[in-house]
């Protein structure tokens, strides 16, 4: 079946379209809502921090008046998933495009990781993404428009890397997650895809520098300047970059694009 989200026509590449971003309070998904928003979408966005997700919402709904909706939800909780997306469709009438990018880093040896730390790793970025997805995807397939499902993997859900066992297989484990939901949601129209950012300029990446740099026993800016000189391009990864590969995931240019894993990373991965 053909993608079918429906657009009204006024130029903007998102115009009329849904959206529901987890994560949304800072960061990529505080990114991908903005932008979204300035290519027409409405955007429910949630996060398990209440009070910051709403703060970043209202310094949104400033410029985009009531096109923002924030929702506190915590993505490892199906049932507060299921009303927080009631909410969402009461708002906005539907939603056409869910992404779960709501996630956390660890950083340790595989051989030392605890092992209530491993399980909160995977419930969070890969158990709750799944979670997210499917709730989202059970309204859009019901609503019978079609959709749009945009997940946050990472570079590290293509490759492993040291200290980065249980991060790298929550993250692989979405890719895989994403092609099998892709395989069997086409018939409603729905497209699935991944992002697998590189190294972002985010919050995230600021704790993996102190982390590692703990880990390692060296300054934070020789673990930060190690990791950029890495980077073909010479530098982390602006947000507002990333944030346009989900707007071209969520928009009509891409009705034939499913399954994928499209990784943003300024050429480090062959670098
Ligand atoms: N920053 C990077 O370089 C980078 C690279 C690749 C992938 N990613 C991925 O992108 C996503 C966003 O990363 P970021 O850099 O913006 O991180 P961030 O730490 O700045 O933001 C993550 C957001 O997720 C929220 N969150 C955490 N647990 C949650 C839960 N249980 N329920 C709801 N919300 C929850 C946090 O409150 C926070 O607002 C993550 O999935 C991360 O793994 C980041």
């Amino acid at each position: 079946m053909q993608a079918m989200v429906s657009t009204q026509n006024d130029g903007a590449l998102l115009s009329g379209r849904v959206a529901f971003v987890t994560g949304a309070a800072r960061g990529i998904g505080l990114a991908v809502s903005q932008a979204f928003l300035e290519h027409g979408a409405s955007v429910a966005m949630a996060d398990v921090q209440a009070e910051s997700v709403r703060a970043s919402a209202e310094g949104l709904a400033g410029e985009f008046g009531d096109r923002t909706l924030a929702l506190a939800l915590d993505v490892t909780d199906e049932a507060a998933t299921e009303q927080a997306a009631d909410a969402a469709v009461e708002r906005f009438g539907k939603v056409d495009v869910a992404v779960p990018n709501a996630g956390v880093l660890l950083l340790r040896h595989s051989v030392d990781i605890e092992l209530d730390d491993w399980r909160r790793v995977i419930e969070i970025n890969l158990t709750g993404a799944f979670i997210t997805a499917r709730v989202l995807a059970r309204r859009m397939a019901t609503l019978g428009g079609g959709g749009r499902i945009v997940f946050t993997s990472s570079l590290f859900g293509l490759r492993g890397g040291r200290e980065n066992a249980a991060y790298s297989a929550s993250k692989f484990g979405m890719v895989g997650l994403a092609q099998s939901m892709a395989a069997e949601l086409a018939a409603d129209g729905i497209l699935v895809n991944c992002v697998c950012p590189g190294q972002m300029d985010t919050d995230m990446i600021r704790q993996l520098f102190r982390d590692r740099a703990a880990i390692r026993g060296i300054p934070e800016s020789e673990v930060r300047g190690a990791l950029e000189s890495r980077i073909p391009a010479g530098h982390l990864g602006p947000l507002s970059q990333l944030a346009g590969t989900y707007v071209y995931l969520a928009s009509s240019l891409c009705d034939y694009v499913t399954g994928q894993a499209i990784t943003v990373d300024g050429g480090w991965q062959v670098g």
